[in-house]
């Protein structure tokens, strides 16, 4: 039977500054969902990650369905009434435009979907991130299904042995989706070389070179492409299939005990360690630490498990003390160098402004 996992993101209202959506709102989004599905949707699942509210729509409509994403859009407008009422900050803050146009894509929200025929087990992870990019998932998808230090199957296993494709696109160009694809292992030093620039090159997906299967699917949005100027950041959901020919579970979860830094801290303006939490986290230190959350998921015949919180043992709680001092140190060098993202990045129109006046008083010796 085939499935689509579609995974439909925004940030819609959040109590206090940009940290968490309310209860209420939460409930409004769930309500609208189950009084307006009428039996298009086989099961979904509902959550937020710091600021962001994530739905998991298990389906049978296949990718990019202008039904399912109409629903989503609508739950996001009904939960923005509830956030308006509670005068929320940020009501309604990722919905850009007045009118459904037929595909949430292009229009603020984050989405991640991808069809398959289901295996006899179909184990799968959600991961939400909430203060950071789509580029956050460069590095550790590199590290989980490129790198043998982190993913042993590719030596192990024959069911990995020929790697993974990797579909690469280009953020910068906005008239369209520009992406490449590039096999690992032969072409894994080109792969590097894209995903070494997080802001530009992201991942949209990767395939089973053994199968052809699709593993993984990204949100590659960037509001600021769609919005013209700053309006939060484009923080990124991504889907992930384990096991069998895809990465163990722990193989994909490996390279986040880095707590790699990324874009998107304090402002989307900063740079800061990637903190792995648990479900329906909310931020805090300097509007951040960036976060991710990962959902472990089994489907079977469209019907979800109820998700296994992948970084609630206690191992992570190691890692997040590390990264609160790797956030800590950051924060240190306050605006200067490498703390902050670069000027071509930074998301607020006030630096522009100032740059163009100061440009003015600027004098050139002869
Ligand atoms: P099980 O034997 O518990 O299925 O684990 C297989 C494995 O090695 C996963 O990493
Ligand atoms: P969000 O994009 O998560 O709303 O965060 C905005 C921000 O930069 C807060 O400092
Ligand atoms: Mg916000
Ligand atoms: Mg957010």
């Amino acid at each position: 039977m085939k499935t689509t996992l579609s995974v439909i993101k925004a940030d819609i209202g959040s109590i206090g500054g940009h940290l968490k959506p309310s209860e209420r709102l939460i409930d409004r989004v769930r309500e609208f969902l189950n009084d307006n599905q009428d039996g298009m949707v086989n099961d979904l699942y509902i959550g937020h990650t710091g600021d962001d509210i994530a739905i998991l729509f298990s389906h049978q409509q296949g990718v990019g369905s202008d039904k399912i994403h109409k629903l989503a859009w609508d739950a996001f407008l009904a939960g923005t009434e509830i956030a308006k009422e509670q005068g929320l900050y940020g009501a309604g803050q990722d919905l850009l435009k007045d009118a459904f146009s037929g595909n949430v894509k292009g229009m603020g929200p984050a989405v991640a979907e991808m069809e398959f025929e289901e295996r006899p087990n179909e184990p799968f992870l959600l991961f939400c991130a909430d203060k950071t990019d789509p580029g956050a998932y460069n590095l550790p998808l590199y590290l989980g299904f490129a790198d043998p230090m982190h993913n042993s199957g590719l030596m192990l296993s024959p069911s990995m042995s020929k790697g993974f494709k990797f579909t690469i696109m280009d953020v910068a160009h906005i008239e369209g989706d520009k992406t490449i694809e590039l096999n690992a292992p032969e072409e894994i030093y080109d792969i590097a070389a894209l995903l070494r620039d997080n802001e530009r090159f992201v991942i949209e997906s990767i395939h089973s070179r053994e199968t052809g299967d699709i593993a993984t699917s990204v949100s590659t949005t960037r509001l600021h492409n769609i919005a013209g100027k700053y309006t939060g950041k484009d923080d990124p959901v991504m889907l992930v299939r384990v096991q069998g020919a895809f990465p163990a579970t722990g193989e994909v979860l490996s390279p986040f005990s880095i707590g790699h830094y990324v874009a998107g801290f304090m402002r989307g303006s900063h740079i800061g360690p990637l903190m792995p939490v648990v479900k329906n986290s909310s931020v805090s230190y300097f509007d951040g630490p960036p976060v991710v959350s990962c959902l472990a998921f089994c489907v079977h015949q469209g019907k979800l498990t109820t998700p296994a919180d992948a970084f609630e043992h206690p191992y992570w709680d190691w890692v997040r003390s590390r990264v609160a001092e790797k956030a800590t140190e950051i924060r240190a060098q306050g605006f200067f160098g490498a703390a902050m993202l670069p000027y071509s990045e930074l998301e607020y129109g006030g630096i522009v402004a100032k740059m163009n006046k100061l440009e003015k008083k600027f004098t050139v010796k002869k």
